[in-house]
């Protein structure tokens, strides 16, 4: 915890968050305060300064977002929407956020919703996050009670009420747009962007969608501004952001550190190194959806843009750790596999490619011309990405070009041994 910079976990551990008192004791609601004196544009202009960018997995500026969601009518209904969902494959830092310091995220969803002119809120999230539910329930509840939601909250001409909304745990309904047809009451499939929702989301209306995370950041760059902020971090690639990290590690859990900070620091100093004394093999970055790295990559910084240059990706910050003893070919046929259940088979490329990739993983164990079958699988993951309609169908290619990168000797070697997975 030393090394740690905790901004959207300040207060873990400090607060009692069922007490709405405990909360303000630690200067809970003053920046919702401090934003109600601002002019909304200052709000806006503020968390552009501050450079922060989405911690739901696209890394989109923040800033821009709700400039646009603001701009794009006048004197129209607009919404706020918290993406709680939090379905990637080992991410679990939302989860702490709402266990820990609901009121955090209520007064973040606040003072972006006064920013954007929105007077209605919702918290979208999974069903089986029943700890997080119900201390979001409470604070909420608690809040309504001392006037800092509602009508004229705090004496101020801003209004603002706030839903939670349960999804019933698919994957997909995290991205953007499906999560709004799930809060419209439909089915969870995607829906073709453009618009986006800063310009046609919620029933139609302009809709501002931020990650848990991202909106937890909201209170304390507003109370100790942007500057403040945009001073941590690397040049592109602002603030702290919580790394969960799990797998073969002595110590697996979540890490609130700078931006900017090494691979090889998060899993050796924060994660304590890999368990039992085996040698690091490899990490997934970024969950299914992520891509994979071995040593090599050890040096890496965590910065959104680094990365990419890399080949990498820093996603929803989950990092998956496994040791010399792990089977790459089973966790990426485990990951494959998760694809295909998340399939909503709207659109046949990821209907059909999701099942065709599994069933060439089974190819690849079963028959003699692995390095042929392994271009087949990159192939379709590859034309997958190109035709797929939305970004679930377009991922599959990240962890299959990453795998291959850097262990396809591994995964042909480990195709001919029986697995067990
Ligand atoms: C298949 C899929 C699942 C996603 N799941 C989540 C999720 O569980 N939580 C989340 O915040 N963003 C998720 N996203 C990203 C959202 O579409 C969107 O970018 C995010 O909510 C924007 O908030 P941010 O800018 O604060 O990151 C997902 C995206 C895709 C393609």
């Amino acid at each position: 915890m030393k090394k740690e910079t905790r901004i959207a976990l300040k207060n873990l551990g400090k607060i009692n968050p069922e007490n709405i008192d405990d909360y303000l004791f630690h200067g809970g609601y003053q920046a919702i305060a401090v934003a109600l004196e601002m002019q909304p544009i200052t709000i806006i202009e503020e968390i552009e300064k501050s450079g922060l960018r989405g911690r739901g997995g696209a890394g989109f500026p923040t800033g821009i977002k709700n400039r646009f969601t603001s701009n794009s009518c006048n004197d129209c209904e607009r919404f706020v929407v918290c993406n709680a969902d939090e379905g990637e494959p080992g991410t679990f830092k939302d989860r702490i956020i709402m266990e820990n310091d609901p009121h955090l995220l209520l007064e973040g969803m606040l003072i972006s919703a006064y920013g954007i002119g929105a007077s209605k809120g919702y918290i979208y999230i999974r069903a089986e996050y029943y700890l997080s539910i119900d201390r979001l329930k409470k604070a909420i509840e608690s809040a309504y009670k001392r006037g800092y939601l509602g009508k004229n909250i705090m004496g101020s001409q801003f209004s603002f009420d706030l839903e939670i909304k349960l999804g019933a745990g698919s994957y997909l309904c995290g991205e953007e747009l499906t999560l709004i047809e799930s809060l419209e009451g439909k089915r969870g499939y995607p829906r073709i962007k453009p618009p986006f929702p800063a310009e046609k989301g919620l029933f139609g209306k302009p809709t501002l969608i931020n990650n848990v995370e991202t909106l937890s950041h909201f209170p304390s760059i507003i109370t100790n501004g942007a500057e403040w902020y945009s001073n941590m971090g690397t040049e592109k690639s602002k603030g702290t952001k919580i790394f969960t990290i799990s797998g073969n590690v002595n110590n697996p859990g979540f890490f609130e550190v700078e931006m900017g900070i090494s691979l090889h620091s998060l899993i050796y100093d924060f994660a304590e190194g890999i368990k039992d004394g085996k040698t690091f093999k490899g990490a997934l970055l970024g969950g299914a959806a992520g891509t994979f790295v071995d040593n090599s990559m050890l040096d890496a910084a965590m910065d959104y843009d680094k990365l990419k240059e890399r080949g990498a990706s820093l996603g929803s910050g989950a990092i998956i750790v496994f040791d010399e003893n792990q089977s790459i070919y089973d966790l990426l046929y485990s990951i494959l596999r998760f694809f295909k259940h998340e399939s909503c088979g709207k659109c046949v490329p990821c209907r059909i490619g999701t099942a065709q990739l599994l069933s060439l993983m089974d190819k690849l164990k079963n028959e003699e011309n692995k390095l042929e079958i392994i271009n087949e699988i990159l192939f379709q993951s590859e034309m997958m990405a190109k035709t797929s309609l939305c970004p679930l169908g377009q991922s599959p290619i990240l962890p299959v070009r990453s795998a291959i990168k850097y262990f396809e000797k591994e995964i042909i070697s480990q195709s001919i041994i029986v697995n067990n997975f």
